[in-house]
């Protein structure tokens, strides 16, 4: 069979750790995607350097959106990062030639989701984006294809794995913030700015994406109320360990009578709670359904093999030419909805 082209713009933590596995597991990822997958080019910013992997077969390219208009490739793997520049018209390139892009952007989705949701629409192409929330977590498929049946009323959890990576280790170890920020951006946790992961933002990105899965709207990321962990300090963890309290960063969207709420800030959740046993890099993510009642996810939520592994189930899902609309419905139906409400909490 012929085999499926990759183009893999961005060889850092992600990119990386995907080619190693494409190379390394070639046989076993051909049997299960029914062709071969092939790297075909790649780029990156610094030619030289050394990505733990042969890439000499693949064509070179020093440009993202070069790589996305000129390649011979079937599916575009954005891993760049950023919600603009390089990434946003990478991906529109590619969305114009109608090929299958698979990116773990959620900064870029946050942002333009549906614009390019319709994009896709209109060229006949596809998005996936299972490692855009949660890392490796299936949450993406589980809400856009498993829970197809059900009305969600809420969809809650641990969304970013260098805060809770943080704010276990301040807590366990009692490490100051900035030190134990060093080692989440040394392990390849953070973001490439890491102000997004402690700001809150990375967190509010994954949340407007599950907003849009779970109730069938628009993404409005400008509705989510955000606060990020910068101002807790080790006296706050102690002391709400005091009080039988653990301190996590949670998101939540939840219909309420007056429109979807959607939050991102610190939170303490009683000791003996299910997303207070959460540690470490691992996420978790709770969605209330009406016919399944409450599951829970949970799994690692950051680093390269971890999110690499989402980006591929979607790159075999693709061989195997499965196309789902984009954010869960088809773009013309999505639903808009009254503002959020900013809620103290
Ligand atoms: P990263 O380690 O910073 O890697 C980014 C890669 O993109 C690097 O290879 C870099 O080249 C390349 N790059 C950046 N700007 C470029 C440009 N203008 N032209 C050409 N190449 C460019 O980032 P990452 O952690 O792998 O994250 C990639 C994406 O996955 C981001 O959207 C991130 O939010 C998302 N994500 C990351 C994780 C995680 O655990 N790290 C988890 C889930 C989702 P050089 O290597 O030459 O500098
Ligand atoms: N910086 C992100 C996090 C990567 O720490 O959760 C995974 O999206």
């Amino acid at each position: 069979d012929r085999p499926l082209r990759l183009g893999i713009a961005g060889l850092g933590t992600v990119g990386a750790s995907l080619a190693r596995l494409v190379t390394a597991r070639a046989q076993t990822y051909a049997l299960r995607a029914g062709r071969p997958i092939e790297i075909a080019a790649v780029c990156a910013r610094d030619r030289s350097k050394d990505r733990g992997v042969d890439l000499s077969g693949a064509q070179w390219f020093d440009d993202p959106v070069a790589l996305a208009s000129q390649a011979e490739i079937d599916v575009f793997v954005e891993l760049v990062g950023g919600s603009e520049g390089a990434a946003l018209d990478s991906v529109k390139a590619a969305l114009n030639r109608g090929l299958t892009v698979v990116t773990a952007n959620k900064a870029l989705l946050a942002h333009h989701g549906v614009s390019l949701a319709r994009l896709a629409h209109k060229k006949g192409a596809t998005i996936l984006f299972e490692a855009a929330v949660a890392g490796g977590i299936p949450i993406i498929k589980t809400m856009r294809e498993a829970l197809r049946g059900n009305a969600t009323s809420r969809v809650y959890g641990i969304l970013n794995g260098t805060c809770n990576y943080m704010l276990t280790r301040m807590e366990k170890e009692g490490i100051a913030f900035e030190d134990v920020l060093a080692d989440a951006q040394r392990l390849g946790y953070a973001e490439a700015d890491p102000t997004f992961d402690i700001g809150g933002f990375d967190a509010a990105h994954k949340l407007a994406i599950l907003t849009s899965l779970a109730f069938g709207c628009e993404i409005d990321l400008e509705s989510i109320f955000v606060e990020g962990i910068s101002s807790v300090t080790t006296a706050d963890i102690e002391a709400a360990e005091e009080l039988g309290y653990r301190i996590k960063l949670l998101a939540v969207a939840q219909r309420t009578e007056s429109g979807i709420e959607q939050r991102v800030h610190p939170t303490m959740i009683p000791a003996a709670s299910a997303l207070a046993q959460i540690d470490g890099v691992t996420n978790a993510v709770a969605i209330d359904t009406d016919l399944l009642g409450s599951i829970l996810l949970a799994g690692p939520g950051a680093g390269g093999d971890a999110t690499a592994s989402a980006v591929l189930s979607d790159v075999i899902d693709a061989a195997r030419g499965v196309r789902l609309p984009a954010l869960g419905v088809e773009p013309a139906r999505l639903a808009p909805y009254k503002r959020a409400r900013m809620r103290a909490h």
